[in-house]
């Protein structure tokens, strides 16, 4: 270990003859080393979510959800992997706890289950044992001095009410509003960051555009707009029913995270690039982003480009509408913005062979030809690609499109398939991204409060199952007992957090 702090030293010593230029023009971002540290109120945290490392999938009450039964059928998850043992942090939830203390971090994010704790909607009956579970578990983390980060929905939706219409079934809103009431009064008093879903996109889109994610349906035109529009609604419900009715006593912060590239025109110094990077970023968090943060309703470049793919007579657009007593319901339901960032995607308009290689419907619609620079370094996840300066680019795209609300980002991190302690790689691309972060604070003054790794340890990477790994720590899914073993970077990590990022070595005693 400290010959890696000695490394780690020695090429902050090396960098710093590079200096970043004091701008916030994107296309002046470069990936010099810059050398600043945050303040103390800056929250780091590390994250996980239940499926991919509870295990227990039908224990003490819990129903099957979509990602079981995905996973039990067969041919749609790499090696047909499963979550039903993960990191089985259903047992060894304590390991975990272990583990977050030795990393000191602030915050830990992680998500409930909706079938352990209300493994039938349709009744609405509370299981006794799902809430025990997260009780003992979000204790322990307060106990450990850690804040909880808690996501009520990410991904697990269980499996009747997939059965039962899924998101395009109304009734849905007031089940998940009930559910956010059950968390809400019983783990609120604990818990000081909420989020209502984890990357709806993803949920849409590859669960019902593409359906490489569960529940594997491929309906691109319709259902991810259908579905989403549900989605934003139960999301706006349940951050009022905190507002009215928990928000005085708890005094804690609601709000969705949301997945997205940073999104730069292929030539900045053609227009109709430009405008393909916007159309792309509000295709993609604008989507969620617009009518939460801005007014209620989708952007409006998203709605006249669906409406003119629809290709209707009577012109109706496959995009739905909010009603105007909605879009005032939805608009303003946020206390932050949850941001889960990997990758950037080079944009310019949509040629003819481009649309023809797209599934029709919802990435068509937006016209835009979405490419990566084949010079930049690859992680073992095909859409990763190391661009540093993205962060920096989407956390200013935030502070300009969404009036510089505070932002906690709730994931970021990288892949190998081979889960090796020696994970330099992750170091490069752990630092290079958070010191653009940095930038972003320091130089931009964009308002970043949080930031989060994706994630403390080795778990089931959803249809890549254990092939791609991500973890500050590794888990050998061979081993029964699942021990967690630091890697290089969960050491690298632990320092950041303790100098609160990269102080200057020139002045630091
Ligand atoms: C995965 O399951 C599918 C469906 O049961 C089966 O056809 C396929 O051979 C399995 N693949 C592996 C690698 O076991
Ligand atoms: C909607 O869900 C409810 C229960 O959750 C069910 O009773 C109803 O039949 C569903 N409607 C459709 C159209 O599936
Ligand atoms: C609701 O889901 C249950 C259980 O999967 C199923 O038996 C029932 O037929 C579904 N109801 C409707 C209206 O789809
Ligand atoms: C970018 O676009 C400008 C204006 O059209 C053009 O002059 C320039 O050659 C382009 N650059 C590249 C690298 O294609
Ligand atoms: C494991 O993967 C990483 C990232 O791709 C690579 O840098 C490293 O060399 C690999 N290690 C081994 C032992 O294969």
């Amino acid at each position: 270990m400290l010959q890696l702090k000695m490394l780690v030293l020695f090429f902050m010593v090396v960098s710093s003859v590079f200096r970043c230029s004091a701008t916030a023009d994107q296309r002046d971002f470069t990936d010099a080393f810059y050398y600043g540290v945050l303040p103390d109120s800056f929250t780091w945290g590390v994250s996980t979510a239940a499926y991919q490392i509870e295990g227990a999938w039908n224990e003490d009450g819990k129903s099957e959800h979509i990602w079981d039964r995905f996973c039990h059928e067969g041919g749609h998850v790499d090696r047909n992997h499963t979550g039903d043992v993960a990191c089985d942090s259903y047992h060894k939830w304590r390991d975990d706890i272990t583990i977050l203390k030795e990393l000191g971090v602030k915050h830990y994010r992680f998500s409930l289950s909706w079938s352990r704790i209300v493994p039938d909607p349709t009744t609405g009956v509370v299981n006794q044992a799902g809430v025990d579970f997260y009780l003992n578990l979000i204790t322990a983390v307060k106990q450990a001095g850690i804040e909880p980060l808690v996501t009520l929905f990410h991904w697990d939706l269980p499996q009747i009410l997939e059965d039962n219409g899924s998101w395009g079934n109304e009734t849905i809103i007031q089940q998940y509003k009930h559910y956010a009431d059950v968390a809400f009064s019983h783990f609120g008093h604990l818990v000081k960051y909420w989020l209502t879903f984890n990357e709806p996109w993803v949920v849409t889109w590859q669960g019902y555009g593409i359906g490489d994610y569960a529940p594997g349906i491929k309906q691109p035109a319709t259902l991810p707009y259908l579905y989403a529009h549900n989605i934003i609604k139960c999301h706006a419900q349940a951050w009022h029913l905190y507002d009215t009715t928990y928000r005085a006593r708890f005094n804690g912060m609601v709000s969705i995270t949301l997945n997205t590239d940073f999104f730069a025109p292929k030539n900045s110094s053609k227009p109709e690039d430009v405008e393909a990077a916007e159309r792309a970023a509000q295709f993609s968090v604008g989507w969620f982003a617009h009518p939460i943060y801005v007014d209620g309703d989708y952007p409006q470049v998203m709605k006249d480009y669906v409406q003119r793919n629809s290709n209707t007579i009577d012109g109706s657009s496959r995009l739905p509408k909010f009603t105007v007593s909605e879009k005032l319901f939805i608009k303003g339901t946020f206390d932050y913005f949850g941001l889960n960032h990997y990758s950037t995607s080079l944009c310019e308009p949509a040629d003819a062979a481009y649309q023809a290689s797209v599934p029709k419907g919802y990435l068509g619609d937006m016209e835009v030809k979405l490419t990566r620079d084949p010079k930049w370094r690859k992680a073992a996840s095909s859409y990763l690609y190391y661009v540093p300066w993205g962060m920096r680019g989407i956390l200013n795209f935030i502070r300009t499109h969404y009036n510089n609300t505070p932002v906690i980002v709730t994931e970021n991190g990288v892949t190998d398939h081979n889960g090796t302690l020696h994970d330099s790689f992750r170091i490069d691309y752990l630092r290079s991204y958070m010191n653009e972060l940095i930038k972003a604070v320091l130089i931009d003054k964009c308002n970043v409060i949080g930031y989060t790794v994706w994630s403390i340890m080795d778990n089931f990477e959803w249809a890549r199952g254990y092939t791609e790994k991500f973890g500050l720590y590794y888990v050998d899914f061979d081993n029964p007992q699942r021990p967690r073993v630091a890697k290089q970077s969960a050491m690298f990590y632990k320092g950041v957090i303790a100098d609160r990022g990269f102080p200057d070595p020139g002045i630091i005693g």
